[in-house]
């Protein structure tokens, strides 16, 4: 499902993309749709190559290409004309999170390659009536790609906006076919400590694999993606390759990288943190700027890039302003207990 969200806030990619960067693109995606069918695979995956500019080519498997070609960019998504401008790719892809390859925010970008994404397969079990072992290219087979710009806002007070490539996470659900017993989806990452150098570290606390979970309804909302892709390519390792969840409303960490496992459960799964620190991370995590975290205000926010003589700190909005498409999922709801 396409989200068009016709409001004076949303914003189309040529009003949060630099004028170059957005013609740029154009210009390719013109000369794409004129890509033969005959031609040589190395030169598609070369033609695949971001548009977006100073974004390095990739490697992507051959179905990522073609969907590429057939995937769906003018998105609109609801953000704010004046607060929102894309992150720069660097920015976005060396200041990461991503525990099983360190705990600083350099060591993804620098310690991710050993990860093996090409093949890569996904079990889907619990309570579906669909369920198997999967080849990534098979589960995101059946769906268009989309390009949704989406704010990303971390629990530790900093933030991006990333244009995300991705397929709806409610597609899958739907295909799998859960149970009337299915109420929560919980997600798993791979564990493989000789591709993931933090799992053999203490430093982490996590007992691995990471984990994350949703409400069935959460996961069902539209706004809420499965991540193939960001910046016209293929998701690079520390970002998550080469599937993630993406889910704006809440804060980062309930973005769980590398999925190598969804479960449909009849009980509230416990996620990574909030089984580390119950008091400072909860199962819903809605971006909330009138939640402090204990040790933290989460009234505003740094909007990456920044600098000492720059901080940048802008206003958090409730559900990290898309309060419009989810406040009614938590009608009733108690979001000081619930955060
Ligand atoms: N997923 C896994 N498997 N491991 C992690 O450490 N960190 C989370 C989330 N997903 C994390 C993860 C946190 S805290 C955040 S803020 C986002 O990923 C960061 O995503 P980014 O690095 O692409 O910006």
């Amino acid at each position: 499902m396409l989200i068009k969200i016709a409001k004076p806030s949303d914003l189309r990619e040529s009003d949060v993309t630099p004028e170059s960067v957005y013609l740029s693109r154009r210009r390719f995606m013109g000369g794409l749709a004129g890509v033969g069918a005959g031609l040589a695979l190395a030169g598609r995956a070369q033609a695949a190559a971001s548009d977006y500019q100073d974004v390095p080519a990739g490697s992507p498997p051959a179905w990522f290409v073609s969907k590429l070609e057939n995937a769906e960019w003018d998105s609109v998504v609801p953000a704010d004309r004046q607060l929102d401008k894309l992150t720069p790719f660097e920015d976005a892809t060396h200041y990461n999170n991503f525990y099983e390859f360190g705990t600083g925010k350099g060591d993804p970008a620098r310690n991710a390659d050993s990860l093996e994404t090409q093949p890569w397969s996904v079990v889907i079990d619990g309570e579906v009536a669909n369920g198997g072992r999967f080849d990534l290219e098979d589960i995101a087979k059946p769906s268009r790609l989309q390009e949704r710009i989406y704010r990303l806002r971390c629990v530790e007070a900093w933030s991006m906006v990333i244009p995300w490539l991705g397929i709806p996470l409610g597609d899958v659900i739907k295909r799998a076919e859960p149970t009337s017993k299915a109420k929560y989806v919980k997600f798993e990452t791979l564990v493989a400590p000789d591709q993931m150098p933090g799992q053999d570290s203490s430093f982490a606390l996590i007992d691995w694999p990471y984990t994350e979970g949703l409400r069935m309804d959460e996961a069902m909302h539209p706004l809420a993606i499965l991540g193939l892709g960001m910046y016209g390519r293929e998701l690079p390792n520390q970002n998550g390759a080469p599937f993630r969840l993406i889910v704006p409303w809440k804060y980062g960490f309930k973005s769980i990288k590398s999925i190598v496992r969804i479960s449909l459960v009849e009980e509230q799964p416990v996620n990574s943190w909030q089984a580390i620190a119950p008091d400072e991370y909860g199962f819903y995590a809605n971006v909330n700027p009138e939640v402090d975290h204990p040790r933290w205000s989460q009234a505003t926010e740094r909007r990456l890039p920044n600098s000492l003589f720059n901080p940048n700190i802008i206003d958090t909005r409730m559900f990290n302003g898309y309060a419009d498409e989810v406040a009614s999922l938590y009608q009733g709801m108690d979001l000081r207990k619930n955060f």
